[in-house]
Order: structure tokens, then sequence, then C-alpha cells
């Protein structure tokens, strides 16, 4: 059924990721593409030919009819790029992280709500049928209370294949902003808003040398830490142990395990939508084996842009979104707090909370929300 009142849709910042969100438009009859604009003009008109829309400049987008303007430009810039959007009454939609400064970016949330604004902030994989699953794991009791857990992104680093790995070591790069978002979201879905955070972090060296074919023998200078290690005080009382490094060649961890009174729980992947989702009771599981229950949600394949139709769908149904910038600005205060402790050399105390959002149904078809 044809939708007489799609939410109009403007994208600023026409680079690498804006295709992975364009794929994927078709799929929601809640909303339509309707501009493209970039600081290079070029970019602009190369994304609105390939989707059917008009490349404008950015002062044309924010003067024209879209409501929703997805903001996938730089983290460096991705504050200043909201206000625009919000100074010009239309809802942002923004990549990760919703900015590098938390005062900046909670002045940012506070403008929007003033001006009855949404802000709408990724990752949406949280949306997808792993996580949600895994939520539905925990809501339904099968572990009991959750008392604890791991979070582990490790890795090499970015610097053996990205063709331009030098800006994931500058301020707001690093394993923790560039990954920390998937993760700290999805724990936030899983167990609530983050009370305290106590963390150690090193920077291993003062550069890394790329191998990549476009960058091979250049050496790149480290500015961000590359190795956090510490843990993460829920305010349910959960406590989760955390690591993020571009400093490991190889480990054995799961992305995100939660353990309960009555059973453990691995979670997928959270920088993607599927599975598989893995539970433990021992009274089930005499044989000690986990077992795989079945994913009980929709959107278990690739559907970025998942969120900006829940947050078009929020704007007509007047509800919150669920990958909100509250959220993100929790999950952003959690990241700032993490290096504050490692200079300070003491637990943060966080001064923001956030809601558990609202879970995403199941039963639903591709398309809906
Ligand atoms: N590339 C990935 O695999 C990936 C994955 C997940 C998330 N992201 C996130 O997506 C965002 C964009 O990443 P990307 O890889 O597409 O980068 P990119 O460099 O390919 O694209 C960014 C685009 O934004 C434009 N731009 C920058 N500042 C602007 C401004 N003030 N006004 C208008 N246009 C502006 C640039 O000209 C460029 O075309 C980042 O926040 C990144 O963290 C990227």
């Amino acid at each position: 059924m044809e939708n007489k009142n799609p939410v109009k849709i403007g994208i600023i910042g026409c680079g690498m990721i804006s295709r992975a969100y364009t794929k994927n438009i078709p799929l929601f009859r809640q909303v339509e593409l309707t501009a493209c604009a970039d600081l290079d003009p070029a970019r602009a008109r190369s994304l609105a030919e390939e989707t059917g829309s008009r490349a404008l400049s950015v002062k044309e987008l924010l003067e024209s009819e879209v409501e929703i303007v997805l903001n996938l430009t730089l983290p460096a810039v991705h504050d200043e790029v909201n206000r625009q959007i919000i100074e010009a009454g239309k809802h942002p939609y923004c990549e990760k992280p919703l900015g590098l400064d938390f005062e900046e970016a909670r002045a940012t949330c506070a403008i929007a709500e003033e001006r009855g604004l949404l802000i709408g902030c990724a990752p949406d994989t949280v949306l997808g049928a792993g996580v949600s699953t895994a939520r539905r794991v925990i809501d339904d009791g099968w572990i009991g209370q959750p008392t604890g857990g791991t979070a582990f992104m490790l890795g090499p680093g970015p610097e053996r294949w990205h063709p331009n790995a030098g800006f994931y070591y500058l301020k707001g790069g690093g394993p923790l902003f560039d990954m920390g978002p998937y993760y700290l979201t999805s724990l936030i879905h899983l167990l609530g808003a983050v009370k305290a955070v106590s963390v150690r972090a090193i920077r291993s060296r003062d550069e890394r040398l790329a191998s990549s074919p476009e960058l091979w023998g250049q050496r790149l200078p480290v500015e961000t830490y590359t190795t956090y290690s510490g843990s993460l005080e829920f305010s349910s009382g959960a406590i989760v142990t955390i690591g993020f490094s571009f400093d490991v060649q190889r480990h054995g961890h799961s992305p995100i395990e939660i353990y309960g009174s009555e059973g453990s729980l691995k979670v997928p992947d959270p920088n993607g939508f599927g599975g598989p989702v893995e539970v433990y009771r021992p009274d089930a599981n005499p044989d000690r084996a986990w077992e795989d229950p079945p994913m009980v949600h929709g959107y278990s394949e690739n559907s970025r842009f998942l969120g900006v139709a829940d947050m078009a769908a929020a704007i007509r149904e007047g509800r919150a979104p669920r990958c909100s910038g509250q959220l993100a600005l929790h999950v952003l205060e959690i990241m700032t707090a993490c290096e504050a402790s490692e200079r300070e050399q003491r637990t943060i105390a966080l001064s923001s909370t956030v809601e558990r959002p609202a879970p995403m149904p199941s039963g639903l078809i591709v398309g809906q929300v």
C-alpha cells in the first residue's frame, strides 16, 4: 500500500557509509529520500544520481522540505552539523558517536528538546534480531537476575586494511570511540543505564605502521589510547568487565556475555544484525552445552537505516525513537568518562542516565517498525 505521507529525508555527508543507508531505504515506506548534500558537491551529485534524489548545497537542503536529516559526516563535526540541522527546524539522525564532547552534545540535545525536535543516533544494529532476541532472553527471565558480564572488542587495528586509517588514531578515534557505541548501546538495551566507570587505558605506541595497499609503509601518529580495560557499574547493580583494543592479534572472548542468577547468555556481535544468541541454564543443560534459542525478532540481515525508519514512525506517532539522542548522549558520557577515569586514576560517577528503549516487537514483516 502506498504511503501518502512519507517522512522526507535529506542526507548531509555522502561518503562511504551513506551507501549502507541508501541501499536499504527502498525497504521502508515510512520515508522518502529527497535530497543529498556534501561539502564536496561531486559526492552529493553522485549519491543523488544513484538514489533519484536532488543534489543540493547544505544550506539549500536545510531550507528544503525535508523533516529528518541524516548526518553522515565525520565524528569531529557531528555535533556542529546536528546544531545546524536543529537550528533549521529539522530532526537530526546522526552517525555514531553523537559528538566528541559530552557537554557540547548535552547542550545540543537540550536545544532540540526546547524546539520539540527529536534526535536519533546510530547504531541501529541493536534493533536487529541478535540483540533483540538476547534482550528477550533476559526480559523473559531465562538467565534470572543479571549480575555481571563482559564486553570485548579486541583486534590488531585497522592500519592493515583501511585505505585511510590515520583518523582512527587521532582524537575521536581509537577502539573505544569507534567501536564502543555498538557495545555500550547494546549493554544499555540489555541491562539499562550505567552509573559509574572505572577504567585504565594505554597508548601502546607513538606510531602505527600502515600496511594497506593505499598507505603501505606510512607511519601514522597515535593521539588516542589504543587499549582500554576496566569495568562498568550499572544502575541495576550489575557489573560488566570491558576491553577495547587495537593492540590484540587474536583472542578467544565472545563479543558480549551476560551472567545471571539462573544462567548465562552469549550475545552476538553488536556490529551486526543477526545471531546466534547462545544460552546456558544448568537445569536444561545437564551436559553443560550452550543452546541457540530461535531468533524471535526480525531484521537478522544487514538492515542499516532501521533506526531512521523507526524515528520516522516516532515522528508520525508522537513517541520516542528507539535510537534516541538521550541514549547516544549517555553512551558518549560513558566513553568520555572512561578517558577521564584513566587521566584522573579514579572511578567516575556519571551525571546522565537513560531509560532502556522500548524493545522491538516480534512478528514484524520487513519494512515495519
Ligand atoms: N565507513 C564505515 O565503514 C563506517 C561504519 C560505521 C560508521 N561510520 C561512521 O559514518 C560516518 C561517516 O564515515 P564515512 O566512512 O562515510 O566517511 P567519509 O569520509 O567517506 O564521508 C564523510 C563525508 O562527509 C562530508 N563532510 C564532512 N564534513 C561535512 C560538513 N560539515 N558538511 C557537509 N559534508 C561534510 C565529507 O566531504 C565526506 O564526503 C563517521 O561518523 C563514521 O564513524 C562509518
